[in-house]
């Protein structure tokens, strides 16, 4: 391993009841958007994302497709594969819940909070969410229906195997209080503080009804509740208990979720991690929702958004950039494809692309220059873009090298490099060819073929962190095609 250090991040692993909408790609790429950082950076990273095939939705879904769960599961979670492929996603491991590994791995974790004390039988009534996998209390729901989804919630009454959650109480508490960076962003975790300082009930962790689903060790009648099955893929994919990647890798930095699943990270998996007495994640950061031109998106509104659609008709670098500069991560934020493409023709077409065009135009004309004063540097503030990634501000991080971007578009026209001549121009050239070869290094995770071809253009390797700074350009330019293409909008 190398001495900088390791990140593993992880993304939810995905309900294969339905293919991916833009909601499960965003999350996966600003997952590989920070992997790719710290990649750059020359830390060894592991980038886990994967899917959620067992329980009562997905068993409901493969009866209504009039398939074996098996098959099922097996095409959609092929989607998955295809999706990513297409979006660019640099994932290490893909975990799949019906694997004979994490099977294996999920009854160990059981056995081993039982041996401890923490796992008790009982006999559970109350309701149950299939959309969400959600146990709920008559207090909790809202007007008679979910209080997550709003979808109907249906009674269940069975014997049960529970987890002492209401033990933890006190020690998630000391353990918030001593990781003030455990629960973010900061602005969702008075939700969760205030919940687990209300107390925490035991929770349910077995059925019997539902057997799409781990068998219960040592029990031949009950089968693991999803939620846990679910949650142990964090450890199982890197082989825990005995494994070198769990060795390396564990514990995770961080925990990538969207907000409505905050919960099961930042309480019951600390918990349950707790009673298994082995360290817990850095951090959970939970996310905000995307809308549908101003809606939630739905399957009974019909507004999910199709990544491959929207693939269909730009390239995945625009949707990449769309996403992280749309919405800070942690706010929410409105999908609509007219603001797809005011983000195109304004920023990628008129920023990025001009910039390229423009220098690699006078470059070709008048040569590539290696040295010079380097007056853009200081325009550049690379420590600032290092800390907003630190902390996972991938919209603040975006800004300020687009601020960049803009800044030596700026020096363009104030200097017009065209005009100049002798020493002034090609220092001016050698400052425009080192900025467009460090704004590719930069934009590199955020959008990745786009910096490929900057760097063919160029003439050069792809760069790290490290070659950031003035004084590194070796290249031999050869002009291409515009980066962007302008989308034309319909009139009306
Ligand atoms: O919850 N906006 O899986 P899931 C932003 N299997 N992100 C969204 C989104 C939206 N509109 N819709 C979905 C599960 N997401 C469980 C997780 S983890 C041990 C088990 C993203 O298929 C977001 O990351 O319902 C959200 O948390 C996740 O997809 C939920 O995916
Ligand atoms: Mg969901």
């Amino acid at each position: 391993m190398n001495q900088l250090g390791k990140f593993y991040i992880t993304t939810p692993i995905y309900y294969v009841n339905d293919k991916p909408h833009i909601g499960h790609a965003y999350t996966t790429i600003l997952a590989d958007i920070m992997a790719r950082w710290h990649r750059l950076g020359g830390d060894s990273v592991f980038f886990l994302t994967g899917t959620d095939e067992h329980g009562e939705k997905v068993e409901a879904a493969a009866a209504k497709a009039g398939q074996t769960p098996q098959r099922f599961v097996d095409s959609i979670v092929g989607t998955y594969v295809e999706a990513w492929k297409k979006l660019g996603i640099s994932y290490d491991g893909f975990v799949r819940t019906t694997s004979p590994e994490h099977v294996r791995t999920v009854q160990e974790f059981i056995r081993r909070i039982k041996a401890n004390g923490d796992v008790y039988k009982g006999q559970y009534e109350g309701w149950y969410c299939v959309s969400d996998e959600s146990f709920w209390t008559d207090l909790q729901l809202k007007d008679g229906k979910c209080p997550e989804c709003g979808r109907e919630v249906k009674k269940v009454r069975e014997e049960s195997y529970f987890f002492r959650l209401s033990a933890y109480q006190d020690k998630l508490l000391e353990f918030y209080k001593a990781n003030p960076s455990f629960l973010s962003p900061a602005s969702r975790s008075s939700e969760i503080l205030n919940r687990v300082r209300e107390g925490l009930k035991d929770v349910s962790i077995s059925r019997t009804t539902v057997k799409w689903a781990v068998p219960f060790p040592d029990d031949a009648n009950h089968w693991v509740y999803v939620w846990v099955d679910a949650l142990i893929n964090y450890i199982s994919a890197i082989g825990w208990p005995e494994g070198e990647g769990y060795k390396t890798y564990w514990p995770a930095d961080v925990h990538l979720v969207g907000k409505e699943i905050n919960w099961f990270h930042s309480v019951i998996w600390p918990a349950l991690l707790l009673s298994a007495k082995l360290p817990l994640p850095k951090k959970v950061f939970a996310h905000g929702w995307w809308t549908a031109d101003g809606q939630k998106m739905s399957k009974s509104k019909g507004n999910f958004v199709d990544p491959f659609t929207i693939l269909g008709k730009y390239s995945v670098d625009a949707f990449r950039y769309f996403l992280v500069r749309e919405m800070p991560l942690g706010s929410d934020g409105d999908f609509s494809e007219k603001s797809l493409v005011a983000r195109i023709n304004g920023e990628l077409v008129a920023d990025l692309g001009n910039l390229v065009y423009r220098v690699l135009t006078l470059a070709e004309r008048f040569g590539s220059q290696p040295s010079g004063n380097p007056e853009l540097e200081s325009k550049l503030n690379i420590t600032a873009i290092k800390e907003r990634m630190a902390e996972l501000d991938t919209f603040g991080a975006l800004n300020a090298i687009w601020d960049f971007i803009r800044e030596t578009n700026r020096y363009v026209n104030e200097k017009k490099v065209w005009a100049l001549q002798g020493g002034e121009l090609s220092n001016a050239l050698y400052n425009l060819l080192e900025s467009c070869r460090i704004i590719s290094i930069l934009l590199s995770p955020f959008l990745p073929e786009t910096s490929a071809r900057i760097n063919e253009q160029l003439g050069v390797a792809a760069g790290t962190i490290a070659d950031c700074r003035f004084g590194v350009f070796n290249g031999r330019v050869k002009k291409g095609d515009y980066l962007f293409k302008k989308v034309e909008q319909k009139q009306g």
